[in-house]
């Protein structure tokens, strides 16, 4: 049977560990030259991989099919890298590297590894993370779940099973930085804020040293080495080498070969901290925005003051400008984990994978991870138990969706659903009310109220609805242990929706439609909606001495429960009621002023006969006005005195485009109805059925509409 790991997949160098629940121990996996970090690095040729250590090597000699850094494009559309005669995306890559890796490891340590959990940068958002699942996949494993760095930090070490800390955690790596700052309860923990960039690494300060000796080579010789991409990988290792030197020098060398010149050239410290201050001032400002967001969450002031501890994982911690940094801020210096600081993410990852299959992990004191500090004479070696739920990591990015702005806007906003530095696994529910059968909801992924500086990840249609009739659905936002987004929905009964998601534009260029058609689109409909003449409606209902009682009750509850279904914001209602006259109660009220419309309505009294005219009526009210698409109700028990004048009136009517329903209850003439009803208008029905039949002319109209 194969075994789960954990995987730090770095933009420089990956690890791999595993836990032991027998000993309760992680052990580290060494690759094929017996080493506990990998390069990753890929080269291919003629479609054979190289990876590791061997590929960093080929890198350093010059050969360009090799890829490295393809992390920080990691879900990039238009990100692609040409080796081997062929293009591979980041993803391609990453899977191609995980798959060497997996097979070093596999036969150093003669295992097989059928499930890991993968790290990723904690500020990586969704795209970065679905390019992760699928790389880990295609490399041959089942991917558990993705777990954040400085969260795997955590586990691995800030846990000690008693007391309370805040606890911040500084991951300056090869190509991305993260800080988080979470709160500990013994072996639980909940992050408070998260915040990084993972354009920015080790590599940006490598970057510092490689452009200094190009353009002092270029000083010196009037070469450009920026034009030669062989001595360019090779001067890329090199920075690399240097700046770890300076780590432990104040100064150092470096030598450059191109176009048979020969350069050589001293770096020192002291340069190299003074050109790198921007860098170092871009995690500053990230460390003081999870301040500020922590404070604006908890309405407290929080900051360095707040701190217990400050951890630093990556390797980039180790120059000295990192610690003095955190000293001089914090007042104490950092925690600094030693020889583990290269594989503590993979450990916590790998932890993370036992408690993603056993549901919780007991660490033994051999495991070198256990903090506790009851150290009593006799007292029992201690142990740590950690659960799968006393993990609540957050989310690093706000989730939306494209919403307008106002109700008569075509301004469309990002609406956040999920603001960032929520607890990941909790939903969020969203009702929604339509007549349509389907809704379609977009997902933007970002903090900004413009969609245009979000990503816009999917667009999600939910089906199964009934056209023509008010549906109450509500929508589940999540994000997953993962961190990846998943939408669900359930009707009015609790019962799940389909649900079709589309990949938007912003995940891959290949697929879906972009945030400018979506937004054509969604505008286009409001526009169509906004142009149609607002709703109008007049109840034509007979008070006849014949409704007194019950009928007339009826009457009045059934154009109530009419007006609920229609609900729609901008109809206007009429009423006209008569018997051997007519009288308006009402006349084109907007429905949002239901007590109007309410007094109206029960001001409905029965008197005498039936001798009046309504639809003649109606038609000489209307006068000039155009007449086009309003909508009759006729609600009558008997016969009408004037039939004949009456039906005429109705034909004209018609003829102008109104509608015309008409219902028929008692002694009312099914054949008088039909003749005054538009199409199919008319209906003969049981009093117990009145309301009944309201509501579904109300839902058969705004369908149409
Ligand atoms: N002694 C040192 N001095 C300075 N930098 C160092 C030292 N040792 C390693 N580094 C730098 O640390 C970086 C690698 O750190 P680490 O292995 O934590 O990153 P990673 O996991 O590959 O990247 P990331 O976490 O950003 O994806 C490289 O940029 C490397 O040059
Ligand atoms: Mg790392």
């Amino acid at each position: 049977m194969g075994i789960s790991v954990g995987i730090d997949l770095g933009t420089t160098y990956s690890a791999v560990a595993t836990f032991d629940k027998a000993t309760g121990t992680v052990k580290i996996l060494k690759n094929d030259i017996g080493e506990d970090c990998t390069p990753s690095v890929v080269c291919i040729e003629d479609g054979e991989v190289t990876i590791g250590q061997a590929a960093k090597d080929l890198q350093a000699a010059g050969n360009v099919n090799t890829a490295a850094f393809y992390k920080s494009m990691m879900g990039e559309p238009n990100f692609s890298c040409y080796i081997d005669g062929q293009s591979f995306s980041a993803e391609n890559l990453s899977a191609a590297f995980l798959r060497g890796l997996k097979q070093a490891v596999e036969e150093a340590n003669g295992v097989t590894i059928d499930s890991a959990v993968i790290t990723v940068p904690a500020y990586f958002n969704e795209a970065q993370r679905q390019a992760t699942l699928r790389a880990g996949e295609a490399a041959g494993m089942r991917v558990l779940k993705l777990i954040n760095e400085p969260t795997s930090a955590i586990i691995a070490y800030g846990l000690t099973g008693q007391g309370e800390k805040n606890v911040m955690v500084y991951d300056l790596g090869g190509g991305t930085f993260d800080v988080t700052i979470a709160h500990i309860r013994g072996a639980n923990v909940d992050v408070l804020a998260t915040n990084g960039n993972h354009q920015l690494g080790g590599k940006d300060w490598d970057a510092v040293i490689v452009e200094e000796v190009a353009s002092r080579f270029y000083d010196q010789f009037g070469v450009n080495v920026r034009d030669y991409e062989d001595v360019m990988n090779e001067l890329a290792v090199k920075c690399e080498k240097t700046k770890k030197v300076l780590t432990n020098v104040p100064v150092t060398q470096i030598s450059v070969q191109c176009e048979g010149f020969y350069g050589k050239y001293d770096i020192s410290r002291e340069f190299f901290e003074e050109r790198t201050q921007t860098q170092l001032a871009e995690t500053t400002l990230l460390i003081q925005k999870c301040f500020d967001e922590i404070s604006r969450q908890s309405g407290k002031s929080f900051g360095w003051t707040s701190l217990d501890e400050v951890v630093l994982v990556g390797g980039s911690t180790r120059m000295p400008q990192i610690s003095k940094m955190i000293t001089e801020a914090f007042g104490r210096p950092p925690i600094i984990i030693g020889n583990k600081v290269d594989t503590i993410v993979a450990s916590g990852a790998a932890m993370q994978a036992s408690i993603c299959n056993e549901g919780s992990i007991t660490l033994s004191a051999a495991s070198g991870f256990v903090r506790n500090t009851n150290t009593a004479p006799g007292a029992p070696a201690p142990t740590l138990t950690i659960c799968g739920d006393a993990i609540k990591d957050v989310t690093s990015h706000s989730l939306g969706m494209l919403a307008f702005l106002e109700e008569k806007s075509l301004d469309l906003i990002n609406s956040i659903i999920i603001p960032k530095n929520s607890a990941i696994g909790e939903a969020q529910g969203r009702w929604y009310k339509s007549h349509a059968d389907k809704i379609c909801v977009h997902v933007l992924q970002g903090e900004s109220d413009n969609p245009y500086d979000c990503t816009f990840l999917y667009s999600f249609t939910i089906t199964g609805l009934k056209a023509g009739q008010e549906n109450r659905v509500q929508v589940f936002f999540l994000y997953n242990p993962s961190g990846m987004v998943e939408v669900s929905a359930q009707d009015e009964m609790g019962r799940d929706l389909p649900v079709k998601k589309e990949q938007g534009a912003g995940l891959a260029l290949s697929a879906g439609r972009s945030l400018d058609q979506i937004i054509a689109e969604v505008r286009r409909e409001k526009e169509e909606a906004m142009r149609r003449p607002p709703l109008d409606v007049t109840f034509v209902v007979d008070t006849s001495g014949s409704m007194e009682g019950r009928p007339l009750d009826e009457a009045k509850k059934s154009i109530q429960e009419f007006l609920a279904q229609l609900d729609q914001t901008d109809a206007k209602i009429s009423i006209l009621k008569f018997s051997d006259s007519c009288d308006w109660k009402c006349y084109q009220t907007e429905i949002s002023k239901r007590p109007f419309i309410q007094k109206a309505i029960q001001s409905l009294e029965v008197d005498g006969g039936t001798t009046a005219t309504p639809l003649g009526d109606f038609a000489k009210k209307q006068g000039f006005h155009k007449i086009d698409g309003k909508i009759l109700v006729v609600l009558t028990d008997g016969e009408w005195e004037h039939q004949g004048f009456e039906i005429m009136s109705a034909q004209s009517l018609k003829k102008k485009g109104v509608i015309i329903y008409a219902v028929g209850i008692g002694d009312a003439d099914f054949d008088f109805l039909s003749k005054i009803a538009s199409n199919g208008g008319a209906k003969k029905i049981d009093l117990s059925s009145l309301a009944d039949t309201f509501r579904a002319i109300a839902s058969s109209i705004a369908t149409q509409s």
